[in-house]
């Protein structure tokens, strides 16, 4: 039976010196559980499984296998960086898998919000589970899940919107991070040496850019979703406010208005920026940014990002609005 409950005088991990020690001792502690079998590990890219896949490649190397999947629905440049840290630098054992077309195809004309997000988690389970039948010889499951996920939602991390993996697997399941909480899961990766871009970064919906390409996901849409997202971040990161916001995003509705390009008339898409702070995404308050920024992204995302004719500021509070717009 696996201690789930943090001990009451289990130090807060918020240095280097302690996040060391706690690498080392997990390193020990998921070699003697796992010995000389594989592990298998659902790599988003996301900080909790990316710190896990850090942490399994010092403790065992290549007899962890991760598997990215790429659903089609990931940010700019999101899947590449998986491949470039955890294959090219960190010599892992990845298996990658471009499932863009697969889930872009099964989504095709589905608008209801609740039944895009079953899809895109059923059909994640689904390729997850078709690599994991293709492989030999694994005994053990490794997981992302941290202490909220613990306290807050059964041991299941929150918002997964997915199903399990089928019972025939009998996977024992490992999860070196299962007691910490998210600081110090960071606190834990900047050690282990990962990008800090990828320790830092901002809460991702599974479901990806899936619930901010508003209605029935097309491919012309989330591209402009895709670019005008990647615009935001930059310029929020120009403007040093990528770590003074706690998440902030584009969303691309599914329908247009009129505009005048060129001294023609346009008829094309919006794009409204969402941003928020927030303390638990129970309630969120919208940052006052500064209009040269907002000028700026405007002119870039107009400029740069075909199929785009306006762009807006969204300036509601949760509550009343949520976060995401889906
Ligand atoms: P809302 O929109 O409910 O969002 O105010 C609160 C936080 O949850 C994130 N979110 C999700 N995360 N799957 C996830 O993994 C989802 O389906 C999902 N929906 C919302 C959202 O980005 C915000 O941080």
């Amino acid at each position: 039976m696996k201690n789930n409950m943090r001990p009451a005088d289990m130090k807060r991990i918020n240095t280097p010196a302690l996040a060391e020690a706690f690498i080392n001792e997990q390193v020990e502690a998921v070699r003697a559980q796992v010995g000389d079998k594989k592990v298998l590990l659902a790599l988003s890219g996301g900080v909790d499984s990316s710190v896990v896949a850090a942490l399994l490649i010092k403790a065992i190397g290549r007899q962890l296998v991760c598997v990215h999947v790429n659903h089609g629905l990931m940010r700019k440049g999101e899947s590449e960086q998986v491949l470039e840290v955890f294959r090219d630098q960190m010599d892992a054992n990845l298996v990658y898998v471009d499932a863009t077309d697969r889930f872009l195809d099964l989504l095709a004309g589905v608008d209801e919000p609740e039944r895009k997000r079953k899809i895109i988690g059923g059909e994640f389970i689904k390729v997850f589970e078709e690599e994991a039948r293709k492989l030999e010889g694994i005994d053990y499951l490794a997981q992302g899940t941290i202490y909220p996920d613990i306290l807050e939602s059964d041991g299941v991390k929150a918002h997964h919107n997915v199903g399990g993996l089928p019972d025939d697997f009998n996977f024992q399941l490992v999860e070196p991070v299962r007691l910490l909480f998210k600081d110090e899961v960071r606190c834990v990766g900047h050690a282990l040496g990962l990008p800090a871009s990828m320790v830092e970064r901002q809460p991702f919906p599974g479901p990806g850019l899936g619930v901010r390409c508003l209605g029935a996901i097309t491919r012309d849409r989330l591209a402009a979703l895709r670019e005008s997202d990647a615009i935001l971040r930059e310029e929020f990161a120009a403007a040093e406010l990528a770590e003074q916001v706690w998440q902030f995003f584009t969303v691309v509705p599914d329908f247009r208005s009129t505009g005048v390009r060129d001294g023609k008339r346009a008829f094309d898409w919006p794009v409204i920026i969402r941003a928020v702070n927030t303390v638990d995404a129970m309630t969120a308050t919208v940052p006052e940014i500064e209009w040269v920024v907002l000028k700026k992204i405007t002119g870039r995302i107009l400029a740069e990002v075909p199929g785009v004719c306006r762009v807006l500021y969204d300036l509601t509070p949760k509550p009343v609005g949520t976060i995401e717009w889906e």
